[in-house]
C-alpha cells in the first residue's frame, strides 16, 4: 500500500488510476481502525478496484470541550492493518493539508435541515465540519463510489443530502454496523471506557433492540416508549443524550402510520459518548 499526506500526491497517483480504467472507492476515516472499518475496506473491495483509505482527525468537527486532542492516533497499525486487507492507497493529511487557509475563514459546507437535531443539538457544529471535510475529500479523491458506516446513522443521512443537494457525482454505499459479541458497536471511542464500564456498555443495543421488538409487537406509543427507554438506561448508570424513533429517511419524529423506522440512542458512560441504532420496517 502506498501513503500519501500531499493533495498534489494523491491527486497524480489517483489520475493515473483513472486512466488505467480502475474504478475507486473512497473509505473515510478518523483513523484507530477496528473491524467496523475493515468492513468498509472490503465493501469498497468488492465494488471497486483501486480503495483510497483517508485518516484525518477532523478538527472542524470537534467541539472545544470534546476528545480532538485525545482521541486516538494510531496511524503504524492502521497502516498495517490497511496494508493487510489490501487497502491500494492511504491519505493522511495534516491539518495545514486540509486547511492550508486556516480553519477559521475556511469555506464550509452546510446542510441545513437534520443537522441541528439529534447528535446535532448536543454537538453544535459538529455535522458542519463533517459535511465540510467529507466535500473536501470527495473533491479530492473524486471516488466513483465512497464508503460510509450505518453506525452514524445521521452522519450518513446528513451526507446523503449534502451530496444529493450539491450533486456531487459519488455512488454513496451504506455498510452495516459491526459490532462486538455483546452487542456493542464497534467504536474508535470505545477505548475510553474502562474495564467496569465496557460490560455495562451494551445497555444501549439492548435497549434499541428491545424498543424494536417492542414496535414490532405492535406498540406506536413512541413517546412512551422513549421515556421508558431513558429510564432504563438511566437505571443502569448511563446518562442519556437522547433516545429517538424517527422516520428512517428523514429523520422526522416517527408517527403511528410510518412504515421504515430508525431508532437511534446517545448515551454517555462515564466520560465516553456511545452512540447507536437500529433500523425496522413495520
Ligand atoms: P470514523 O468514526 O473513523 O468512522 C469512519 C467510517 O467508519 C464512518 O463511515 C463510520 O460510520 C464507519 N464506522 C465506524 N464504526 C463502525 C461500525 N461499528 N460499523 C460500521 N461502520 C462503522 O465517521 C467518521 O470517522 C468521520 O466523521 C468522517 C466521516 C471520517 C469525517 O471526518
Amino acid at each position: 500500500m502506498q501513503t500519501c499526506q500531499r493533495l498534489s500526491t494523491l491527486r497524480e497517483q489517483l489520475n493515473q488510476e483513472r486512466h488505467a480504467g480502475k474504478r475507486i472507492a473512497l473509505v473515510a476515516t478518523m483513523g484507530n481502525l477496528h473491524e467496523g472499518h475493515m468492513q468498509l475496506i472490503r465493501l469498497a473491495k468488492a465494488q471497486a478496484n483501486f480503495v483510497v483509505a483517508s485518516i484525518f482527525v477532523n478538527p472542524l468537527q470537534f467541539g472545544l470541550n470534546e476528545d480532538w486532542e485525545q482521541y486516538p492516533r494510531t496511524l503504524e497499525r492502521d497502516s498495517a492493518m490497511l496494508t493487510a486487507e489490501g487497502c491500494d492507497l492511504l491519505f493522511c493529511p495534516t491539518e495545514n493539508d486540509m486547511y492550508p487557509n486556516g480553519m477559521e475563514t475556511q469555506t464550509k459546507v452546510e446542510v441545513p435541515t437534520m443537522t441541528n437535531i439529534l447528535c446535532g443539538a448536543s454537538r453544535p457544529g459538529h455535522f458542519l465540519g463533517v459535511t465540510t471535510v467529507v466535500a473536501k475529500l470527495l473533491n479530492m479523491t473524486q471516488p466513483d463510489i465512497a464508503i460510509f458506516g450505518i453506525k452514524d446513522y445521521q452522519q450518513l443521512t446528513v451526507i446523503r443530502r449534502m451530496v444529493e443537494d450539491l450533486s456531487i457525482p459519488v455512488q454513496l454505499v451504506a455498510a452495516p454496523i459491526a459490532r462486538a459479541e455483546d452487542g456493542l458497536a464497534l467504536s474508535s471511542r470505545n477505548g475510553y471506557l474502562t474495564a467496569e464500564e465496557r460490560p455495562r456498555a451494551t445497555a444501549l443495543y439492548q435497549a434499541l433492540v428491545q424498543t424494536s421488538a417492542a414496535v414490532q409487537a405492535g406498540r406506536r406509543d413512541y413517546a412512551q416508549l422513549e421515556n421508558e427507554a431513558l429510564a432504563q438506561l438511566t437505571q443502569v448508570d448511563m446518562r442519556p443524550d437522547y433516545f429517538s424513533i424517527r422516520q428512517a429517511k428523514t429523520l422526522e419524529p416517527a408517527a403511528a402510520g410510518d412504515t421504515d423506522l430508525v431508532i437511534l440512542g446517545a448515551v454517555y458512560l462515564g466520560k465516553t459518548r456511545l452512540i447507536d441504532n437500529v433500523t425496522l420496517t413495520v
